[in-house]
């Protein structure tokens, strides 16, 4: 069981314990192409958010999904993704 849950995504491990993180690009059965970064999560010790749908679960790990860095980051990921596609369809 350890070796299981060692090679799973923090997302996937997320999801088991039904924590939902936004994600657009990642999808459990195709490898994550980490486009979106909408998966922003912090661990305790990093110095910026990291992205859950391509850091594998480490079980010493400690995750925070809904503290303000997170929730700033993820906002303003969905801002520039925005700004883009707008930028692309006025282009
Ligand atoms: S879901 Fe897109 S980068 Fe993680």
């Amino acid at each position: 069981m350890i070796c299981f849950i060692t090679y799973l995504f923090q997302i996937n491990i997320l999801s088991y314990f039904e924590i939902w993180i936004p994600r657009f690009c990642y999808h459990g059965k195709y490898s994550s192409s980490v486009n979106c970064r909408m998966c922003l999560v912090e661990i305790k010790g990093s110095l910026k958010p990291l992205i859950a749908c391509c850091i594998l679960f480490n079980k010493n790990m400690i995750i925070y999904t809904n503290i303000n860095l997170v929730t700033i980051s993820v906002e303003f990921q969905l801002l520039c993704l925005t700004m883009y596609n707008i930028y692309n369809i006025l282009k």
